[in-house]
């Protein structure tokens, strides 16, 4: 097995997560607009990285060294912006992104996700994780669900047609 290791964004990836808000793949799970050119739009990296609290972080996926993917974990409950609205705590919230385009379809996001999951549910008061693709991003909805995840409902993020998936730590627990 190819060698994956999650660790917390510092401020020097920032100019990585901007370079890949440049990527095809990137922009068309973000966004449902077909002349967007850049992804997460409105995101100053280098704040979002210094903003990182306990509630709400990011993580840097690195295949032998080298940085290939994002992810970021948030306490849906707690996290500043409020992003899921009216939400039950104990949550948390994924969202994972590869950035170069030869990263994608080699088992990395899927050993990012295994390493997210189980450092989310380490934390004991954790009941379930959950997740908003695009409902038109059907390989996510497939790569979501591999790890165990269900859909639970179809809902818009302001402009943004999502369909929410769900991890019970119940599930994932049985899992292996
Ligand atoms: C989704 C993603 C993290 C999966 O990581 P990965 O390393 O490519 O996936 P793995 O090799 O572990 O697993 C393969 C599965 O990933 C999914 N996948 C592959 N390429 C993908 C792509 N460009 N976009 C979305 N999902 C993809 C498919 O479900 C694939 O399964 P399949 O063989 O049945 O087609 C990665 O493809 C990616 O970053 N895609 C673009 C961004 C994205 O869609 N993020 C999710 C938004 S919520």
């Amino acid at each position: 097995m190819k060698s994956v290791r999650l660790r917390r964004a510092v401020p020097a990836d920032a100019a990585l997560l901007h370079a890949w808000d440049a990527e095809p793949h990137v922009i068309k799970a973000v966004t449902d607009d077909p002349t967007a050119e850049e992804a997460f739009i409105d995101a100053d990296w280098e704040q979002e990285i210094s903003d990182q609290s306990p509630v709400s972080f990011f993580l840097i996926g690195e295949e032998n060294g080298r940085p290939v993917g994002s992810m970021q974990v948030i306490d849906p409950h707690l996290e500043p912006t409020h992003y899921w609205g009216e939400i039950e705590p104990n949550l948390r919230a994924l969202d994972i992104w590869l950035g170069p385009a030869d990263a994608l379809g080699r088992g990395i996001g899927t050993a990012m996700m295994t390493q997210a999951i189980d450092a989310c549910f380490a934390a004991p008061e954790v009941t379930a994780i959950v997740i908003d693709p695009l409902s038109s991003n059907p390989d996510a909805h497939r790569f979501y669900q591999r790890l165990g995840f269900r859909p639970v409902e179809r809902r818009l993020f302001g402009p943004d047609d999502c369909l929410v998936h769900r991890l019970e730590r119940a599930h994932w627990e049985a899992r292996s």
